[in-house]
């Protein structure tokens, strides 16, 4: 028998690494998306400096699992914005170096990520409606032409929107204690045509109905009750007309929202602070969707934005958190501020992860250390807290040697070549 060469030995370990499924922790270091526990993913995130990879969040803890049957304006969503991954605005060419897409998945891996408010652009577009990024608010061929690369490039193409709708359907469906918030930048002008499309895709029995929507700063209904009554899809559409016309409630009615980027029809939002809103969006995204930047954007810097929002709205926590790339972090990321921003809402302490049901509203339990993770560590602060570990790092370094050592070996490997 032949016996083994070094190059087969490297080989077969960078292999054996890549194939393992190591449950690793939050921060700890990993090869592939496999090594981490379930609900975390491998990155690095070079715009913080962070050359390893590590293993960081991509899925919030679903609130209601903690707290059941509070008002819906009691909890806080995981949202991204153009859910759809579309274009970015300029040029395709630039846009497709970057990154054609704003988002890294599809609607239905999101929404099994504990995504639950979801923006879309929608048109007309070839008699029908679109999902669409596009200028004064006309969906061209220049677009789709675009898209046909895309669908190449990111296998993400701009599309009619029953493809996405119907994933939601299947979602909504599939899972009867769960809601979802849609939010439309709507271009539609074909007569009812948003009524159209949503019946066609299977959702107007979860519709929850404009009636039902708190009119000034009012307790919306529990979540238990949206459940019972199978309302668990809230829709707002961008423009105020529709509300009498088709049932789809004017967002700014119900909802505040700070502006996000220079300009856009966000400034139809009333002021954060104004309270007969009962609903907060946070946006956090840039004008054209960086995917690099992004890693260091829905880290810290998210974190803090939610804190200066919660003093600007009038002392309210968001119900809504939008971002681009939203599983991008250098650590906790949008889905760890989600969970300070339950914690915050359902029992008055720094992390859903603290909250219990019928505990007294603002009073803690020790030890806090595990509960808040201070602002400076949120990109890092695993949440909850590993059960039997001191510290999310005490297994981490037999991995990050055993990371190093296969990435020696891999780097001599392909110079030996
Ligand atoms: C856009 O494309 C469709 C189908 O490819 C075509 O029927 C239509 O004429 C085109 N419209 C314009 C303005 O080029
Ligand atoms: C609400 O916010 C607006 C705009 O930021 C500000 O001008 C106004 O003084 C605030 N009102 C209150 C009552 O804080
Ligand atoms: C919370 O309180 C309700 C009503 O008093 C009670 O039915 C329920 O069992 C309590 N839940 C827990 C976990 O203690």
């Amino acid at each position: 028998m032949k016996k083994p060469t070094l190059a087969t030995t490297i080989v077969a370990i960078v292999f054996l690494l890549l194939h393992s499924s190591l449950a690793l922790k939050e921060a700890q270091t990993c090869v592939a998306n496999r090594n981490c526990d379930s609900g975390l993913h491998c990155e690095t995130c070079v715009a913080n400096g962070n050359l390893r990879p590590r293993c960081t969040r991509i899925q919030p803890t679903n609130p209601t699992s903690k707290v059941k049957g509070l008002p819906f304006n009691h909890y806080s969503w995981l949202t991204t914005h153009n859910s759809f991954a579309m274009l970015g605005q300029k040029s395709a060419t630039g846009a497709l170096i970057l990154s054609p897409t704003n988002q890294q998945d599809t609607i239905t891996d999101q929404l099994n990520n504990g995504v639950r408010g979801l923006m879309l652009d929608l048109y007309d577009f070839q008699s029908d409606i679109w999902l669409c990024h596009s200028f004064g608010g006309k969906c061209y061929n220049y677009t789709a032409f675009v898209s046909t690369i895309l669908l190449m490039t990111s296998g993400l193409p701009l599309q009619p929107a029953i493809n996405v709708l119907k994933e939601i359907q299947v979602f909504l469906e599939a899972n009867p204690s769960e809601i979802v918030t849609i939010i439309i930048e709507d271009y539609v002008t074909s007569p009812k045509g948003l009524t159209k499309v949503f019946d066609a895709a299977g959702l107007k029995k979860y519709w929850f109905p404009v009636s039902r929507m708190p009119k000034n700063g009012g307790e919306w209904p529990t979540v238990d009750d949206m459940v019972n009554k199978n309302q668990r899809l809230i829709v707002f559409t961008s423009k105020s007309a529709k509300e009498a016309s088709e049932g789809i409630a004017y967002e700014w009615r119900y909802l505040v929202e700070n502006q996000y980027g220079d300009g856009g029809m966000k400034a139809e939002s009333p002021s954060m602070n104004t309270t007969s809103r009962s609903l907060v969006l946070v946006n956090f995204f840039r004008d054209l969707p960086d995917v690099t930047k992004s890693c260091k954007d829905n880290s810290a810097p998210l974190l803090n934005m939610i804190n200066t929002c919660y003093e600007a709205s009038g002392k309210r926590w968001p119900n809504f958190i939008a971002v681009d790339f939203y599983k991008r972090s250098d650590g906790g990321g949008a889905p760890q501020v989600v969970d300070v921003a339950n914690g915050n809402l359902v029992c008055g302490c720094g992390n859903i992860a603290t909250c219990k049901p019928n505990m007294t509203f603002g009073v803690c339990e020790l030890p806090e250390a595990d509960v808040a993770p201070p602002r400076a560590a949120v990109g890092v602060a695993p949440t909850p807290p590993p059960p039997h570990t001191n510290s999310a790092c005490n297994n981490c370094k037999p991995i990050a040697l055993l990371w190093l050592f296969a990435m020696t070996l891999l780097v001599s490997f392909l110079f030996s070549l």
